[in-house]
């Protein structure tokens, strides 16, 4: 069987991927990873999607001239806002190169033909697991303003299944919330309560936790929404996804190099305390690098 040892390049805007990390590395724990959180210019979720795919671009070429095997974009925000521009600018699939440009713009200098990858991100996934789970075809969404007002999921549920109910509610506090540690008590239930009611009143049966922060949020969630909604993280589903793309293209490691490296584009102290706690694991070393 031919295998391909380079690194699976693994980005978001900060921390959160490390959710998706975590589902990577337990599903395909032979598999090497570098994962890029963008610590200097975290929150996404506020920002305009031509930052985003100004800023996913430049995270991008960072991991692919470190040479990995495909790109996984963590960050729901980036997936919404940036994916198309970035597969017309690295995706292997496409046909002829536009080489180093977003929406007709020249935005670096080319990458090279031979570093176009295969590209995942987290919004197609998590939307398909969604439709799978669904019963009524009553589907909530919640994420960061830029992914919800981009209407990325909205459009991946109704792709895979027309003339289902989608119910959207930006939660920008919950990014916060779980860095802080506060995913228990009155602060995080109260913040919920407000953010989901809207939810329960549509009686969504599926809600999508489209964001990579929300996981941590889930027993809160959980007490809010009542025990018979399915909460679906998009992290599973993308590492699933991952998974196909290696197995279909014979672009497998071979066994026991299964090591993470993380890389950050400021504040490694913050990463490693804060990232510990999503991705349950202590972090030891963090490189920092300037983009
Ligand atoms: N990683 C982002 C996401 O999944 C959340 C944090 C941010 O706003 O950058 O949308």
């Amino acid at each position: 069987m031919p295998h391909d040892n380079r690194p699976i390049g693994i980005f978001d805007s900060g921390i959160g991927g490390l959710t998706v990390v975590r589902s990577v590395h337990s599903l395909l724990p032979d598999e090497p990873i570098i994962y890029l959180g963008d610590t200097a210019r975290v929150p996404y979720g506020t920002k305009t999607r031509h930052t985003v795919t100004r800023y996913a671009h430049q995270v991008a070429r960072v991991l692919l001239e470190r040479d990995v095997k495909m790109l996984v974009v963590a960050c729901n925000t980036a997936s919404a806002q940036a994916l198309p521009a970035l597969e017309e600018a690295f995706s292997e699939e496409d046909g002829i190169p536009v080489l180093g440009m977003i929406q007709g713009k020249k935005v670096a200098p080319p990458i090279a033909p031979r570093k176009r990858v295969p590209i995942v991100g987290v919004v197609e996934p998590g939307a398909r697991s969604a439709v799978e789970a669904t019963r009524s075809g009553n589907i909530g969404v919640i994420g960061t303003e830029g992914t919800i007002l981009n209407g990325a999921y909205q459009r991946a549920l109704e792709a895979l299944r027309p003339g289902l109910t989608i119910h959207v509610v930006p939660c920008p506090l919950f990014v916060s919330l779980a860095e802080e540690g506060w995913t228990k008590g009155a602060v995080p239930e109260l913040v919920a309560r407000e953010y989901l009611a809207p939810l329960l009143e549509a009686q969504v049966d599926t809600l999508i936790l489209g964001c990579t922060h929300y996981p941590l949020l889930r027993p809160v969630i959980r007490q809010v929404m009542g025990d018979e909604v399915q909460l679906v993280d998009s992290a599973p589903a993308t590492a699933r996804a991952v998974e196909a793309v290696l197995k279909d293209r014979g672009k497998q490691a071979q066994a026991g190099l299964g090591q993470v490296q993380y890389v950050a584009t400021d504040h490694p102290d913050r990463f490693r305390r804060v990232g510990s706690k999503f991705l349950q694991k202590e972090i030891d070393d963090v490189e920092v690098v300037d983009l």
